[in-house]
């Protein structure tokens, strides 16, 4: 079955919201990279890595259904961070953000009888919730260290090992 236009449309749109995500995380890394915090700068890098995948994903699904990829321009996210805590609060929003992209596209698949796609947004649906929960976990981390600089240090000695749970996954 080949994909209905308003489907291409929204899969094309979360094309470009997964590069954004990317890009957005790569500003982060940035961010810690510059403050040498080379364990948060690693697994920001991790996350910009993974979110490319997720926009391949949807690539390889449109080109599979015969469909036509459109890609549109990536705007930075300009972020202007005060601290880390404040980098962590705004991957989670972000995550948040894409998971309600991630139903509504759900919604429109099933509302067509695609149900194709609607299998392929079933895995990006557990997918954000293990992104959520992960980001969440971080930021109780934070709130726990506080102001202590020591804590932070030895937090992102922990992190320079690859992501938890969900680097894998493509
Ligand atoms: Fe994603
Ligand atoms: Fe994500």
């Amino acid at each position: 079955m080949q994909l209905k236009k308003s489907v291409q449309d929204a899969l094309n749109a979360q094309i470009n919201n997964e590069l954004a995500a990317s890009y957005s995380y790569l500003e982060m890394a940035i961010w810690f990279e510059a403050r040498t915090l080379p364990g948060f700068a690693a697994w920001f890098y991790a996350q910009s890595d993974e979110e490319k995948l997720h926009a391949q994903k949807f690539i390889d699904h449109v080109i599979k259904r015969d469909g036509e990829v459109k890609l549109s321009s990536i705007r930075a996210a300009g972020h202007s961070f005060q601290s880390v805590a404040g980098v962590i609060k705004t991957a989670l929003a972000q995550e948040e953000a894409v998971s309600a992209d991630i139903l509504n596209l759900h919604a429109l698949a099933a509302k067509e009888g695609d149900i194709g796609t609607r299998n392929l947004l079933e895995w990006f649906v557990t997918e954000q919730e293990e992104e959520e929960d992960t980001f969440r976990t971080l930021r109780d981390d934070l709130e726990a260290i506080g102001e202590d600089g020591w804590k932070l240090l030895e937090y992102d000695k922990r992190l320079t090992r690859p992501a938890p749970a969900d680097t894998g996954a493509a």
